[in-house]
């Protein structure tokens, strides 16, 4: 009986070659837009201690409930797949006493994310996000930047039938109060709600202005609203905000209801979508988080950043992939002096493939065109090198590799 051949976990994915090139352009672009602005690249660790999300993204959560894969190592230490990067980053501020640093410290990066999840067209249980985070200022000004280079990034790479929601959740305190008078209100109207809404109205309510269960939607259309609650200080930074986009010409709307799945977040909050996407329409989200640094141990710290979905970027973007690296030689020949001509080429920096295949004089010819291969060497075993020209056809006899190289390098420049 033949061995059974194995698959990739459900929920993941193999990045194939003839897909690694729009992958690269999505972060040359990221990078050269967050980069241009002052954001220095960080990567944290894949698993952590669970404790830091369970304290960072909330016990209440789905992410902490259900969707995170955690294990005890041997050490019997309770260790979990990153599901999110903010709250990681805050660890590594805390525990680099990166507040010494000049402020705000500003940081991006792009990494694999894990959450068990039902999978489906855009929503995977190993997924990859951009994201950056600013800590340490609470000036507005940071919140709109935020979010211009986010559009600035999914501008530049086609993403297409975009909109952005603008919320404030207000600081903790205000939030109490409205807390209180929307669980009143979900409680009196407890009969109409879906189960799972149901379950949770006390620990965390605003959940429900997110679900999808009709009943629900319908009581929530007669909900209390957070932004009539905001203390005027929190009302004022929102304000300033709007003002900082509206000046940088992106558009968006105010959206009241909007919530998201993390309880770190106070002030402003904001979710891109696209309608090109279905139903999992998120294509990148954030907000203020202004005491997560705090509550994972360090002095008290605003911050503000966001996440974006490579998958969802890349499913509803135009592609415009990098065109392929141009290959400056291609050695034909299999012997030592042939190997040794590619090792010379290389440390010269030109970019060499060499014949793996065993072909014959005609197959190696063919190979070289398909790579679109500037110059073919034809290498005897004595070293004796014949340098064609791919285009031309014309031949070069050169008396060794350095001659060849040399060829090679002045043909380039000029
Ligand atoms: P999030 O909204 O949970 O926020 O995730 C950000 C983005 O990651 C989503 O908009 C979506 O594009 C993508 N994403 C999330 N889950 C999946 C999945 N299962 N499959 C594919 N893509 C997914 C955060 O993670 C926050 N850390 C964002 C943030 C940064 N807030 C402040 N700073």
């Amino acid at each position: 009986m033949a061995t059974p051949k194995l698959q990739a976990p459900r929920g993941t994915y193999d990045v194939l070659p003839e897909q690694a090139a729009s992958r690269l352009a999505l972060e040359a672009v990221a990078r050269r837009v967050l980069e241009g602005a002052g954001y220095e690249r960080i990567e944290t660790p894949v698993f952590e201690a669970t404790e830091l999300f369970s304290r960072g993204v909330g016990a209440s959560t789905d992410i902490v409930q259900k969707e995170m894969y955690t294990f005890n190592d041997a050490g019997d230490r309770s260790l979990t797949l990153r599901p999110e990067g903010t709250a990681p980053i805050c660890r590594a501020y805390v525990e680099h006493g990166m507040h010494t640093r000049p402020q705000p410290v500003k940081l991006w990066y792009l990494s694999p994310f894990f959450r068990y999840e039902r999978a489906q067209a855009g929503r995977y249980r190993q997924f990859w996000q951009i994201g950056a985070e600013t800590i340490g200022s609470d000036d507005p000004a940071v919140d709109a930047e935020a979010i211009s280079l986010l559009w600035a990034i999914l501008s530049e790479l086609g993403v297409g039938g975009i909109e952005l929601r603008l919320g404030s959740l207000g600081t903790p305190e205000t939030r109490a109060g409205y807390r209180a008078e929307l669980t009143a209100y979900l409680h009196a109207h407890e009969d109409r709600l879906s189960e799972e809404v149901r379950a949770r109205i006390d620990l965390n309510p605003l959940r429900a202005f997110d679900a999808d269960h009709p009943g629900t939607r319908e009581v929530m259309t007669g909900a209390p609203i957070l932004m009539d609650a905001l203390a005027p200080e929190d009302l004022a930074h929102f304000e300033e905000v709007r003002a900082r986009l509206d000046a940088a010409e992106i558009a968006y709307r105010v959206d009241p209801t909007l919530v998201r799945g993390i309880d770190y977040y106070s002030r402003t909050l904001f979710e891109f979508t696209s309608d090109l996407l279905g139903a999992q329409s998120a294509v990148g989200g954030g907000g203020r988080y202004d005491a997560l640094v705090e509550q994972l141990g360090g002095p008290r710290t605003p911050a503000c950043g966001w996440a974006a979905g490579v998958e969802r970027i890349l499913l509803s973007a135009e592609h415009r992939p990098l065109p392929h690296a141009v290959c400056d030689l291609y050695v034909a020949g299999t012997g030592l002096a042939a190997f040794a001509l590619a090792a010379e080429a290389r440390r010269a920096g030109l970019n060499v493939q060499l014949e793996l295949a065993g072909r014959s004089a005609k197959g190696q010819r063919k190979q070289a065109a398909r790579l679109g291969a500037v110059h073919v060497a034809l290498v005897e075993e004595s070293g004796s090198i014949a340098l064609e020209d791919a285009e031309t056809g014309e031949q070069e006899p050169l008396a060794g590799a350095s001659a060849a190289v040399a060829h090679i390098l002045k043909g380039r420049h000029l």
